[in-house]
């Protein structure tokens, strides 16, 4: 990453606090305004690497705290990593057992690579956002709540409408931790109805 990506003030405030990334400010943000994880929630966090993620998941809840990534992330005492694609289903089957039978919420910060390629990127990352509402709704207790990342385009509007069908609150939020200029949104879903009934494409 250049000097663009790692000299803002957000990062340099994120590595004093000891975090890992500077995204640690946009779940910190997410939890204050909406409230997502309550202590003793299990927690599931999809495309967790490096992990800053999952340390504020670590301080927000006494649940068993899963996360997994294609990459490798450094251990982190009282947490679950697994390397693997989140959508393979036997990487499914293994946070499955992780958590013990129950999954209050899921997180998802996961991203493709991106090619610089607008439209492209942003379809390749509405179909991550797919991926992970279809396997939020295999897993998630009734009444718990997901976060997706996701990017504003002409796709965002049928992905929101998506997460809707599964969820009675649903809203989209952009973080002030955000990069300037970026599309990025996540959908803040809260109070799943229990069923994956009604869903289209991979549902
Ligand atoms: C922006 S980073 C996540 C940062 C993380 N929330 C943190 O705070 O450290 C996005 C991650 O999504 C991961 N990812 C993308 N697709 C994935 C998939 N299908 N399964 C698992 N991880 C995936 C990437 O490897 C990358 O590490």
């Amino acid at each position: 990453m250049g000097s663009q990506w790692t000299k803002d003030s957000v990062y340099r405030k994120a590595m004093k606090a000891g975090y890992r990334a500077r995204a640690a400010y946009k779940l910190l943000e997410i939890q204050q305004r909406n409230g997502i994880i309550r202590p003793g929630d299990n927690v599931v966090d999809l495309g967790a690497a490096p992990g800053s993620w999952l340390q504020v998941l670590r301080d927000l809840t006494d649940g068993r705290v899963i996360g997994v990534d294609l990459n490798p992330i450094a251990p982190m005492e009282g947490v679950t990593t697994i390397v693997g694609d989140f959508t393979d289903p036997l990487v499914q089957e293994r946070i499955r057992e992780e958590a013990g039978g129950v999954v209050n919420v899921v997180v998802s910060d996961a991203s493709p690579k991106l090619s610089g390629q607008k439209s492209y990127d942003q379809a390749r990352a509405i179909g991550l956002g797919e991926d992970a509402l279809a396997f939020a709704c295999t897993i998630l207790k009734p009444g718990g709540n997901l976060v997706i990342k996701s990017f504003q385009g002409e796709l965002f509007g049928e992905l929101i409408a998506e997460v809707r069908k599964h969820f009675y609150a649903v809203r989209g939020y952009r973080t002030k931790a955000s990069r300037k200029g970026s599309a990025e949104t996540y959908i803040i879903a809260k109070n799943f109805k229990g069923t994956c009934d009604g869903a289209e494409g991979p549902l």
